[in-house]
């Protein structure tokens, strides 16, 4: 099972998935969308269920049929918690205990999750490490994450059960329907004179990864994991500032001297809203040791991206 089988990351892993797996994509379509998966149409190995992680009785009897849990389904918007502080709580925590109380209650015994940078909140080692400590996330968003870890290492432990945690960097590529090379693409399509960015110069600075990398990285420690429960950061190398993502999506969309608006709300951070981390770099080192390694940097994978999001614009 594929939970968020039609959104961002989870349509792709779906792709990946079903060249040798019959897959059962769950999603409430919430933020993702059937198009997503409308290419897979006809294909034998592949079915999605519109069912949310939220209605226990219906993920059940649908973890009836499945042997592996690939678990996405989450709202991924940080921004939200600062403004709503049950979103996070319902639909990341509460949703993955429910994705993990149905699996033990159907003996499904291996779970991967995509959990978060989030999880370090601001560090002053840089790259990160996975043994990093303390975390102290500073969205709710990333406190959710870090719950979700906790429960499913706790699952694991006193079920007999394994998991594959991933703390992702930023994943960027063709279908991603939120963040900032995202929004960059569609303000300038807008105002192509103008842009509008979140923060203050030179904004956060963060790792970004292509979805290719995010997906093969994914199998590859999925395979390969020794461990009963595992963690991997996943990303790119290396990290780089809002101000040159802008810089990379206006050379890509062909345009030259657009304006750069900050809006230097966030009270002296570079980040854009609340709980956004200024310094996002996470060491990959681990999978680097599994043999795993990116073969896109940030700026690389914010040009591809461009290129993807303005074929379909
Ligand atoms: N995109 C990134 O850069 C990034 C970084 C770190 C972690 N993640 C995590 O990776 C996962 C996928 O992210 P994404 O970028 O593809 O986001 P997305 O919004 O495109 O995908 C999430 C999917 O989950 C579905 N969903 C949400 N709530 C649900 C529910 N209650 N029941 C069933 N389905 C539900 C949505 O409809 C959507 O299809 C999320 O867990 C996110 O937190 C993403």
């Amino acid at each position: 099972m594929v939970t968020g089988a039609a959104g961002f990351i989870g349509s792709h892993l779906v792709d990946a998935l079903v060249e040798e797996n019959k897959v059962i994509g769950y999603d409430n379509l919430s933020s993702g969308k059937k198009e997503m998966l409308e290419h897979l149409e006809g294909e034998e190995n592949f079915e999605l269920v519109v069912g949310d992680i939220l209605n226990k009785e219906d993920l059940s009897e649908q973890m009836e049929r499945c042997d592996m849990v690939f678990h996405l389904a989450a709202d991924p918007d940080v921004r939200v918690g600062a403004e709503n502080t049950y979103v996070h709580l319902e639909q990341n925590i509460i949703g993955t205990y429910n994705v993990l109380e149905s699996m033990r209650k159907k003996g499904v015994r291996d779970i991967v999750f995509t959990s978060s940078s989030t999880v370090y909140g601001e560090t002053d080692v840089i790259p990160t490490p996975e043994d990093f400590g303390p975390l102290k996330p500073i969205s709710l968003y990333g406190s959710s994450k870090l719950s979700c870890e906790a429960l499913i290492s706790s699952f694991c432990e006193t079920f007999d059960m394994r998991s594959v945690s991933f703390r992702f960097a930023n994943v960027v590529g063709p279908r991603s329907t939120h963040g900032v090379t995202y929004d960059f693409v569609h303000k300038l399509k807008e105002d192509p004179t103008e842009l509008e960015i979140l923060g203050a110069p030179p904004g956060t600075s963060k790792s970004y990864f292509y979805i290719e990398d995010c997906i093969d990285g994914m199998l590859y420690a999925t395979k390969n994991a020794e461990q009963r429960v595992e963690f991997f950061n996943l990303g790119s190398e290396d990290y780089i500032t809002v101000k040159r993502i802008a810089d990379t999506v206006c050379r890509e969309l062909g345009l030259d001297d657009v304006e750069y608006r900050w809006t230097e709300e966030t009270g002296g951070s570079k980040g854009g809203w609340k709980g956004d981390v200024e310094v996002m770099h996470l060491s990959i080192e681990k999978m680097k040791e599994l043999g795993w390694s990116p073969n896109h940097d940030s700026a690389e994978a914010i040009a591809m991206t461009v290129r993807a999001l303005t074929d379909n614009l």
